[in-house]
This record gives C-alpha cells, structure tokens and sequence, in this order.
C-alpha cells in the first residue's frame, strides 16, 4: 500500500480548519435539512444484497473497487479500530473486529479472489441494482483500469446483468495535486459507464438476438460519429479510447446475444477487439488530418497510435507510470547520480498494443527493432535506441571513452555508430560501408531525427535533399504529426522539430 497524502499539522494555520470546515458545513447542511439534496439515508450492506424492494429506485449508481487497484478492506483497517473507538454511538458500523474481507469485490490472489470472484461478485451486485431500479431507470458505474482484462471483467458482468451500456464518459476525478500512486496505473479520470436495464415497461427481462454482420456494419459509424464529439471536449489518447466503449456497447448489448450466420455466439471479448480496431482506425484518421492513413506503411501507424493513446493529461513526470492504459514513459533507469535518466521508450500494457496493432493491421512480432515485449509489457523503443538498427552494425566504432554515466551515452553511441563524422560524410547512402537509406517513412524520419541528434547536419542534408528523401510528402507529414504526438521534453520531441526546423531552408 502506497499512501498519496500526508496529514497536515493541525496546529498549521491552514491544518485543522482548512480540512474540517468544509466538511462540517455539508454535514451541518445536510443534517438540517436545508441543503439541495435533502435527506439521506445510509445503510452498511453488501452491494450483493441491498434491503431495498424491487423497482424502488430511479437512478443505480455505483464506484466500485476498480479491480485490483486498491485493497480497500486492508487499507481501512487502520482507520477502523480508531473510528470505532471514538464513535461509540454508532456501533453497529462496528460491529466486526475489523473491517469485512470475505465480500469484498476485489481481485487479490493472496485471498484466492481471482478475476472470476470479481466478476461473479460485480456481477452480483448489478443483478441487485437492476432488480431495484424501475425499468426507465438509469444506472451509472465508475471504473477505471489499466488492463484490458480489467475492464472485459466489469463489462462481462455489466452485460450479463442485463443491462445496455449507453455511453461512457471519462470524469476527472482525482485532485490535481494528488501525488501519483508510485508503481501503479495513474488514474487521471474515471470513466463513468451509463447503462440502462434491458427490461420492457412491465419489468421483464428483453430476449433478442442480434446479427453479428448488423452490429460490425454499425461499429465504424458510430465511433466515427463519436471521436471528433470527443475531441471537441479535449478527450484524447487511452481516454477516448474507453470513451469509444459506451457507444460501442450499445450495438452490441442492446441484444441478449450476438451471432454469427454459424450460430456460433459472439463473446464480448471477440467485439472489443472489433472496437479496438475502429477506434484506432478513427483516431489514426484524427492523427493524419488531411493525408490518408493508408500512405504509411504500418510501422508509423503503430507508432503515430501508440503515442497518441498514452498523449492525454499532461507531460510526463518522473513519477507518471502511465495512464489508464497501462502506458507511460519507462523511467526505471536511473543514473549513477541515483536521479531518472532521459526516457527511455514508451509503454503500453502488452494486451492493449496487441488490439491497437490488430486494429491497424500491424504485426508487432515483426516490428522487432520497433517494440519490445517483455511478460505484460510493450515498449516502442526510443529513437535513440534505433540507431544501431537503422545504420547497420558493420561501421560501428567502439566507442573510446569509457562510459561513466547513461545520460552521456545517447552522443557517443550515435557517433559510435554513424562512425567518424569526416569519414562519412562524403560518402553517400548505400555505398558500401555506408547505411541502407531506411525502408519505410518511419525509418527514414528516425534516421533523420538520429543525424540530427548527432550534429551532423551535412550528412542530414544530403540524406533530404540528394538521396530525394524530403521530396516525399509524407515524410513531412508523418514528422508534423509526430512533432506533436512526441511528449513535450523528451529527446524525439526536440530532434523532430530539429529536422522540421530545416524544412524551409533546404527548399522543402
Ligand atoms: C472505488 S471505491 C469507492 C470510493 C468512493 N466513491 C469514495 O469517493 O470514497 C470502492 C468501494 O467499494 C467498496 N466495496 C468493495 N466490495 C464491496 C461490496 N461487496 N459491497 C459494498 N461495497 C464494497 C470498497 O470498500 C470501497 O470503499
């Protein structure tokens, strides 16, 4: 457990007062009666048995632990043998020796509660929520994860609760000077996911199956109808991906199931990778405004895509571990100084790479000198990291100087590698001894961006202007689109706008 607050010294001016007067004044309003919201009753009970009748209720809300993010029983221990002491009147709050474990709806493999608990337990507990709420009710439920299997589990059971997933909304819910949960996802909104009971007006559960052919013509349009509402909203990246998820899921579970002409069932788990796909495909649209996405080859569309689902919020710190896919920058490294080194690639949850490649029709088992996998995890190497890839291992020099620290290196492995700046630089691409020019756009915009990163603008001249490759517009237009998706601060970000810089002046 990761605590992310400190207490404050009460006797501070702004301690005690600054962090009880607020909330005195909405008990005190609440409990006279004179705020808005009136009356409220509370009752301590498992979310899988609510004491609340049948078709009682017009609104279903519900935040439930968001997977196996926070260990919220565990946690509360410390609280709980403290409340119950100084607040003797409200005993039967207190009524365990500590707080329940059993029915917590967690994923903890030290208690055996696996994803199939959770799910069963979620499950549960929306069967509960539709059976009090009237069938025009409207339910909402708060999640957010970084996993895609997080996120099936809630959905599975959302679903098979006979509900119909309506929108979603990302809400950012966390203070803004919350400290990042060191090593876990940071959560910079909650996606709020609106569903209604798949009942009709006498309360019965609706049956109807639907046409897997119908549901996958559908999809395209309304992600595409959807993305640019988004973006007007300034809802980008990973968030806009699980925005998508709400009006996807209505196509799809507006029906009690999906099929195929076989008869074969559509599990929920095969459309999320259809969604995947069309969000993907949409947001490349949105990337590459007035080109057409199917000029590059799929190596920059990964690319442009990957950067783009870890672009919401703000640039990364040392402390951001990634957003709610999984994502962020890898700054495990650190120097000899014991501070974090430069980035060092960018990560997504392996699952979530796999769907956006899919999507693109990109094959991230090709892609090796482009992403490294590793157990859960997928990274899109740093550029930097590239070079030895793109300039071919024949010409390296071993470096002369023993490396003492890593954010040193970058320099001498790029003129390790581009070899002596005098000796190549009369030489052209593709003569012997000297690199291939790069297969693909992306390939050559990296090779670009290293010769920038390496000072060796008479080499990055003749690469643009007599090997022809600025003569390609989309070249230009793939490091116009990265000078944007590139994290402000990080190296790629300056060397792109290095070689954009150069643009003009070489008659581009
Ligand atoms: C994401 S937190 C909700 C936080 C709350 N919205 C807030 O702002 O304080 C999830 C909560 O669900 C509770 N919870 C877990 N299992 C439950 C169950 N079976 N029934 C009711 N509550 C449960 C946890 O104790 C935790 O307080």
């Amino acid at each position: 457990m990761v605590w992310d607050f400190v207490e404050l010294n009460p006797f501070s001016r702004t301690g005690w007062s600054g962090a009880s007067d607020w909330v005195m004044r909405v008990i005190k309003s609440i409990s006279e009666g004179t705020s808005q919201v009136g009356y409220g009753s509370v009752e301590k009970a498992s979310a899988t048995k609510s004491s609340l009748p049948d078709d009682s209720v017009n609104c279903f809300f519900s935040d439930p632990p968001y997977y196996d993010s926070v260990l919220y029983a565990n946690l509360s221990d410390y609280f709980y043998v403290w409340l119950k002491r100084s607040l003797p009147h409200l005993s039967d709050f207190f009524d365990t020796e500590l707080t329940p474990k059993a029915e917590e709806c967690v994923v903890d493999e030290a208690k055996n509660k696996d994803h199939l608990f959770f799910e069963k337990t979620i499950g549960q507990a929306m069967g509960e929520g539709r059976r009090i709420l009237t069938p025009d009710g409207i339910g909402t439920v708060v999640f957010a994860h970084k996993s895609t299997v997080g996120w099936e589990s809630i959905l599975q059971a959302i679903i098979d609760n006979g509900w119909i997933i309506t929108g979603s909304w990302p809400i950012d819910t966390e203070r803004q000077g919350r400290v990042s949960a060191v090593d876990q996802a940071r959560l910079q909104s909650s996606i709020h996911v609106v569903c209604r009971p798949r009942e009709s007006p006498s309360g019965s559960l609706r049956s109807e199956i639907g046409d897997w052919r119908d549901v996958l013509q559908e999809l395209p349009q309304r992600i595409h109808d959807w993305m640019p509402r988004l973006a007007d909203e300034g809802v980008v990246g990973a968030d806009a991906i699980f925005a998508c998820l709400g009006p996807a899921l209505e196509i799809f579970s507006r029906y009690s199931s999906v099929e195929k002409a076989s008869g074969e069932e559509v599990t929920l788990r095969e459309y999320l990778e259809y969604v995947w796909g069309a969000v993907s495909k949409e947001a490349l649209g949105m990337i590459f405004t007035d080109a057409d996405t199917t000029d590059f080859e799929e190596d920059a569309r990964l690319t442009a895509m990957w950067l783009w689902t870890l672009s919401a919020g703000a640039p990364p710190s040392p402390l951001d571990k990634g957003g709610a896919a999984g994502g962020g920058i890898d700054d495990d490294d650190t120097d000899d100084t014991g501070k974090p080194a430069k980035s060092t690639g960018y990560i997504l949850e392996y699952d979530a790479a796999r769907k956006i490649a899919q999507g693109l029709g990109a094959h991230l088992d090709k892609l090796t000198t482009l992403v490294e996998i590793k157990g859960d995890k997928a990274r899109l190497l740093p550029v930097g990291d590239r070079a030895q890839a793109l300039f071919g291992k024949e010409d390296l020099n071993a470096p002369t100087t023993r490396r003492k620290k890593k954010s040193q290196d970058k320099q001498l492995d790029l003129f390790a590698i581009l070899g002596n700046p005098e000796d190549s630089d009369s030489s052209s691409f593709g003569d012997p001894g000297v690199p291939q020019v790069g297969k693909t756009v992306l390939d050559r915009l990296h090779q670009s961006m290293i010769l920038f990163a390496a000072g060796r603008s008479e080499a990055l001249k003749r690469f643009l202007v007599e090997e022809g490759i600025g003569a390609d517009q989309r070249y230009w237009k793939l490091a116009q689109a990265f000078s944007a998706l590139y994290p402000t601060g990080t190296d790629e970000k300056r060397w792109v706008d290095g070689v954009l810089a150069r643009k003009k002046g070489l008659g581009f």
